[in-house]
């Protein structure tokens, strides 16, 4: 029997969730969700998939098994609760929530229904993240002492997402929740301190939207991540991030190539095309289907929302901040 599942929010990532669904073995997509009428009927009716507008509904519904939420932030909380409570894996978008102490009550409730809680940290699985994870697990590069990581882009996106109550954090919550995830997973190792600068050039936001943050690892290696979105203007999105290690380094340009350089080796990799979000649905299908935890966990939500909270008071108190992993 496939993985039964209801999407929670039809918005942009929903959209390409329903793109990747379809190629997902052992996953049937059996309804949509979303408050806005529109949006559910438009992501549904191609593929044949009864929608509706109140998620309880989808929650109290016993032949479904899973939810993906792709809400805005600020009900990414009460979404997971209530889907633990009535059994459902979930397979929720980042960033997890809004505060720590909402992590911890959407962890608790999924401990205690015992159900899956992967987080959509989507940089997992890009290829030539993936490959880069693995250089660095085969010592290509010796220790890792330096990573550069920057996310700079522009556009419209919907307005909630610059709105403090809902969005919870600017362009560092939104964009930065993967920084902080990538950083750690493929530097091997926890972030244990950052320093923040923070600003936000565009008055009708009530959220930064031009970071940056030194930070150290607890390897001992140093690192930055630094993100912009200012302009709503269409600027070319620049995702990029170079680990440096005691005998060699390697440039990821996310979403197009990986270049990597040793004594003994040089190339680049050029990508055409990937499946990181079929990659990642998989994975969440597979971890239900094996009864096993996902590749990437609630607690690994938690660790990237802990970063981004303690850039925030180290932005506000102009002092570093440490970092409990
Ligand atoms: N993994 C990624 O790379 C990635 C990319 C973009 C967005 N995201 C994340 O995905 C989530 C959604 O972002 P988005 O860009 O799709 O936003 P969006 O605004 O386009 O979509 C959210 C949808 O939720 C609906 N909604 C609001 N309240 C609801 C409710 N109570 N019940 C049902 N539906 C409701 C809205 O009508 C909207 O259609 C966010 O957490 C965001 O950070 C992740």
């Amino acid at each position: 029997m496939p993985v039964r599942l209801g999407v929670l929010g039809a918005g942009i990532i929903a959209k390409s969730f329903m793109e990747a669904a379809p190629d997902v073995a052992d996953l049937e997509v059996a309804v949509i969700c979303d408050v806005a009428a529109d949006a559910a009927r438009k992501l549904a009716e191609p593929q044949a998939i009864e929608w509706l507008r109140d998620y309880r509904a989808v929650l109290a519904d016993e032949t479904i098994d899973a939810v993906y939420i792709a809400l805005p932030h600020h009900l990414h909380e009460e979404a997971t609760i209530a889907a633990a409570e009535a059994g459902k894996h979930i397979l929720l978008e980042k960033p997890m929530a809004n505060s720590l102490d909402a992590a911890d009550r959407m962890l608790l409730a999924q401990k205690r229904a015992g159900v899956k809680l992967m987080l959509g940290f989507t940089h997992r699985f890009h290829s030539e993240l993936e490959s880069a994870k693995q250089l660095i697990e085969a010592g290509e590069l010796g220790r890792p002492t330096l990573a550069i990581d920057i996310m700079t882009t522009g556009g419209v996106i919907p307005a909630w997402f610059w709105r403090k109550p809902e969005a919870g954090g600017g362009v560092l919550h939104v964009n930065g929740a993967h920084s902080f995830d990538r950083l750690r997973w493929l530097m091997g190792s926890a972030i244990t301190e950052v320093f923040a600068y923070s600003a936000t050039y565009d008055s009708r936001k009530t959220v930064e939207d031009n970071t940056v943050v030194a930070l150290r690892f607890a390897n001992g290696a140093l690192g930055t991540t630094t993100h912009n979105w200012v302009t709503d203007a269409p600027v070319p999105f620049k995702c990029d991030l170079d680990i440096h290690g005691t005998s060699g380094a390697i440039r990821i340009d996310t979403w197009h190539s990986l270049e990597f350089t040793n004594a003994n080796h040089s190339w680049v990799r050029r990508r055409l095309r990937d499946d990181m979000f079929q990659k990642e649905i998989g994975e969440f299908v597979s971890a239900i289907r094996e009864d096993r935890a996902p590749s990437v966990t609630g607690e690994d939500g938690r660790r990237s929302l802990a970063c981004v909270q303690a850039a925030y008071e180290s932005a506000r108190t102009g002092k570093p901040v440490s970092i409990d992993d």
